[in-house]
């Protein structure tokens, strides 16, 4: 198996997690950006997408969805979950996205939920850099930050908005939305911070 970084204690826990994941649905965890979302059916990458269950809801919507999920576990109860959706499954990893750049795509929509913060500082460098490239002019990114204790096993850096929104503007992407509220599942000490960046 190769290392990937960042997903550290997720394929020993990957039921559990999916169960988790899919209690909670996407207009649920998005509903502080729902309004920027694309109406028309638009390109869609959800990065380090899980159980699949943003990448289905946004495929039911009638998007275009590529779902990149690097844990084999996550990945595969993922395709069998939401098996009746054209959704596209690729085994790859943050920051160099090396199978998804190497076809040259672009993206209206990139999703990086809950998975920044799992990327140490020189990653994120260079993860902004690639989100960035793949994202199409006039394209948004949708991206959250976990807050608070790190779970056991687990391998997470302290993340701001701030930082995000910087690093995002070096490489031309414009702040658009932030929010912050309280964890979706009621974890103690959990926070988070949804963002929104776009391209001009
Ligand atoms: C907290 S889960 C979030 C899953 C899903 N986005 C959601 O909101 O339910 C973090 C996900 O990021 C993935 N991940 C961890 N490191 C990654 C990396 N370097 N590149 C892409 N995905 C990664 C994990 O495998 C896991 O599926």
């Amino acid at each position: 198996m190769r290392a990937v970084a960042g997903s550290s204690g997720y394929e020993e826990e990957a039921v559990v997690l999916v169960g988790q994941y899919e209690s909670i649905t996407f207009e649920q965890v998005h509903r502080d950006v729902l309004h920027l979302l694309p109406t028309d059916p638009c390109r869609v990458l959800d990065i380090g997408a899980g159980s699949g269950r943003d990448a289905a809801a946004l495929a039911r919507r009638g998007h275009h969805v590529t779902a990149v999920e690097p844990t084999d576990a996550l990945r595969q109860q993922a395709q069998i979950l939401h098996a009746g959706l054209p959704i596209e499954w690729v085994d790859d990893a943050l920051p160099e996205l090396t199978l998804v750049r190497r076809e040259g795509r672009s993206f209206d929509l990139l999703l990086l939920t809950a998975v920044w913060m799992h990327l140490a500082p020189d990653e994120r460098i260079r993860a902004m850099e690639h989100v960035a490239s793949l994202l199409a002019s006039g394209g948004r990114v949708f991206l959250s930050l976990r807050h608070g204790p790190v779970p056991n096993g687990r391998r997470m850096f302290n993340v701001s908005a701030q930082e995000t929104f910087e690093l995002g503007l070096k490489h031309g992407l414009i702040e658009t939305f932030h929010s912050e509220r309280e964890d979706m599942l009621g974890r103690d000490g959990v926070r988070w911070s949804f963002l929104c960046l776009s391209k001009p």
